[in-house]
């Protein structure tokens, strides 16, 4: 009997060092220590034996299960081990094959545009505001001194939401100037970029859709030296640190006086060239001093308070700045066009 023990544990142990896998060892469990296990046959068989006999081969039968189950442990920790170590190869990541290439997309020339004139204004302390494009004749036309028969209030000109009524969509951003002023007591430095809409047909220069930025500056003592400063200073931080400005007398019924900025070429200097049209200067903006009467009607006093204004239409700076000589291909997006820039 000491023999078919010593057997036994001889065949478990050979048998569980080539297992491969946890299976097999399961297996191997129950053919030797299970219920009708080797081990277990012989140990019924003790029943046989002599007084003297049965403690020292219950001794050995218990020596031997506990080697197998040793064994068994060893094996299964072994295995274990053996898997994780396959598993952490397989993930291995080879950071020298080529990664997958993600295409990123980028804003939109407009965008580009507007970022870099807010950022402009917001160094020189300007804040943004934003406003309906939905919006009344008064905020429109009346407040901003357009009066009623200007060609500007034509229903050619203007998309009027309920026939010849009140409401319309903005013509341009001014009207923001009067909704400021109504809401906040000066000193007011703000610009307000935004879409605008006039009934105009579409081609390389027009579009019913553009977009313009607005600037407004009230305070007490606010001169049009300080129109020229902050529009110089602008136009310096848009096409560059030599550029030179130079304003022109015009009209518009919210400003007096009221002036058109030009600034020097940023692509040839000012020596003429295809983005200036051979004139050296580009028009810019259009500025002056906020009328008295727009003051007045948005319930500040001309007597202690002045102030400048200017706008300008955002889609020409961006043709301007990229050389772009069609303004439908702002709107299009056509993406061969966009990733240009
Ligand atoms: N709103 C004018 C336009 O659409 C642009 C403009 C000119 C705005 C002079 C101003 C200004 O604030 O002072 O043509």
């Amino acid at each position: 009997m000491k023999e078919k023990l010593a057997q036994i544990r001889d065949k478990a142990i050979q048998k569980l060092n080539e297992a491969a896998d946890l299976k097999t060892l399961e297996d191997l469990r129950v053919q030797f220590l299970g219920k009708k296990g080797e081990l277990t046959g012989i140990l019924k068989g003790m029943g046989a034996l002599s007084k003297e006999e049965r403690p020292v081969i219950g001794q050995l039968a218990n020596e031997v299960r506990a080697d197998i189950e040793g064994k068994l442990e060893a094996m299964k920790t072994a295995l274990a081990a053996k898997a994780q170590e396959a598993k952490l190869k397989a993930e291995t990541i080879d950071v020298t094959m080529p990664g997958k290439v993600t295409e990123l997309g980028h804003k939109h020339p407009m965008t580009q545009v507007i970022d870099n004139i807010k950022n402009i204004f917001i160094g020189m302390g300007y804040e943004i505001a934003e406003g309906p494009e939905v919006e009344t004749a008064y905020y429109n036309f009346e407040a901003l001194n357009i009066p009623k028969d200007h060609p500007a209030r034509d229903e050619q000109d203007t998309f009027y939401i309920n026939g010849m009524g009140d409401f319309l969509l903005r013509t341009q951003t001014s009207p923001m100037q009067v909704r400021v002023m109504e809401n906040k007591k000066p000193p007011i430095r703000i610009i307000a970029p935004g879409r605008v809409y006039r009934a105009d047909e579409v081609d390389a220069t027009h579009s019913p859709i553009f977009h313009q930025l607005e600037g407004l500056v009230i305070d007490k003592g606010i001169t049009m030296g300080d129109l020229k400063g902050a529009l110089a200073e602008f136009a310096k931080g848009l096409f560059g640190e030599d550029t030179k400005v130079r304003f022109r007398p015009h009209h518009f019924p919210f400003t007096e006086p009221s002036a058109e900025m030009d600034a020097s070429c940023f692509a040839c200097g000012g020596k003429g060239c295809r983005v200036c049209k051979d004139s050296g200067w580009i028009e810019v903006l259009g500025c002056g001093m906020v009328h008295p009467k727009v003051l007045e009607m948005c319930g500040i006093d001309p007597k202690v308070y002045s102030g400048f204004a200017f706008g300008m239409g955002l889609e020409r700076v961006a043709m301007q700045k990229y050389a772009i000589s069609d303004l439908r291909l702002l709107f299009e997006n056509d993406t061969r066009f966009l990733k240009q820039f």
